[in-house]
């Protein structure tokens, strides 16, 4: 392997099998939506992971946007929502109208800080929207006991968290909603889609019909009623057949990514422990209730300009590592409408945090290159860390 091989930030997994099952779609003769990959897909997802629901949708940002129709969000309501996440999360329910509260992140975790939510909660608010960052679980224990005792909608923006638990529990069936993301960077992907989890049957009709751009269509192919027509407002959120045949393919082989995705995960971790014994850089912590998917590699740097140096010397070496979110409450669309407070978690994540190639191609070694390269930069670039590291070769390159 050429040593100075180019290292991207992701690699968008292949099955093997996303033709030929493409191919059966079209056999089938039908590759609109709800076709027999489809229905493969959501039959999976419930029975393996329990889901009581579980609908395809063109994106996660779709499934949040019929979370807030299906919670009958208006201009009236207010929303917590995280500030460090994907624009999506907010805007689902700014598209509504609501007003959007932004909370801040935990001391130790890009996750919502539930302890600090209370706070939060006025006559007017109507839905807590949280993210399970790189797949590790919120708090739900007490975000629940919250939402039962102001009779607020949890959803649980599980964009990242594919087959990943909160105290056994599968995250994404256990708020209202779950929405998922089946963009190319996450674990199991086909391009771009996503998907809605509904944990509460009085929702499965109307979901079915916001999906079907306020049609009762899937009613009418189940032979339910005998013409189909516009009954309530919607939009197309659902996915073409050949979408799903991708996706199938790829949750086929789920097990198989998993395993190779935690291997690289723990490689990160261990090859890194020495710099984050020696105060160079913070490991992602992963709480006792809640596992680890493998989505992502972070680390934490001491300052963002440490963060950008340590970004161009990975560059140098054809090494591509990213940061992740600019914080929603200092976006250029909401910064006036914020209410002003800091939100200093929030601000730190987006300053310090890295995130290190992760796909299933990668290998160890090249798991080994860049962690060799980022033990070197702490050692020959940060004067202030005099990094005496035994476990790996420092040598430049
Ligand atoms: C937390 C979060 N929510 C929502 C989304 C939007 O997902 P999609 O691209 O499937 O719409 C993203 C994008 O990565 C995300 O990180």
């Amino acid at each position: 392997m050429d040593s100075n091989e180019p290292i991207p930030f992701n690699k968008p997994y292949y099955s093997g099998k996303e033709l030929e099952y493409i191919r059966q779609a079209f056999a089938s003769g039908k590759i609109s939506g709800d076709g027999i990959f489809t229905h493969k897909c959501q039959q999976f997802f419930c029975e393996k992971f329990g889901f009581d629901k579980a609908l395809l949708t063109t994106s996660c940002t779709d499934a949040l946007e019929m979370a807030a129709l299906l919670a009958n969000i208006t201009p009236e309501d207010e929303v917590i929502v995280p500030s460090f996440t994907f624009p999506s999360t907010a805007n689902a329910f700014a598209l509504r109208g609501a007003k959007i509260v932004f909370g801040d992140s935990c001391a130790t975790h890009p996750n919502l800080d539930i302890s600090s939510l209370e706070s939060l909660i006025t006559k007017k608010t109507k839905a807590i929207v949280i993210v399970h960052y790189a797949g590790i679980a919120c708090e739900m224990d007490p975000l629940l006991e919250l939402a039962h005792d102001y009779d607020l909608f949890v959803i649980e923006d599980a964009a990242h968290a594919f087959d990943s638990y909160y105290k056994n529990t599968p995250l994404g069936s256990i708020g209202h909603f779950g929405t998922f993301s089946f963009h190319e960077t996450k674990n199991i992907s086909c391009g771009e889609g996503g998907m809605l989890t509904l944990n509460d049957p009085k929702f499965y009709q109307r979901a079915e019909i916001l999906r079907e751009k306020g049609t009762n269509r899937s009613s009418f192919f189940r032979g339910e009623v005998d013409k189909y027509s516009w009954v309530d407002i919607g939009s197309s959120f659902l996915p073409s057949d050949m979408i799903a045949a991708v996706l199938y393919s790829q949750l086929e082989k789920y097990a198989t990514i998993q395993q190779k995705r935690l291997a690289q995960w723990n490689r990160y971790f261990d090859n890194l422990k020495p710099l984050a014994d020696l105060g160079c850089l913070e490991l992602p912590f992963i709480p006792s209730y809640a596992t680890n998917n493998a989505h992502m590699f972070y680390i934490l740097c001491t300052s963002c300009e440490e963060r950008q140096a340590l970004i161009d010397h990975l560059r140098s070496k054809n090494i591509h590592a990213i940061f992740h979110y600019v914080p929603l409450h200092s976006a250029p669309y909401y910064q006036d409408k914020h209410d002003g407070r800091a939100l200093p978690n929030c601000d730190r994540f987006s300053q310090c945090l890295l995130r290190l190639p992760l796909y299933n191609e990668l290998l160890t070694e090249q798991v080994d290159r860049i962690t060799q390269q980022i033990h070197t930069f702490f050692t020959y670039h940060r004067k202030a860390c005099s990094v005496q590291s035994q476990s790996m070769s420092l040598q430049p390159t």
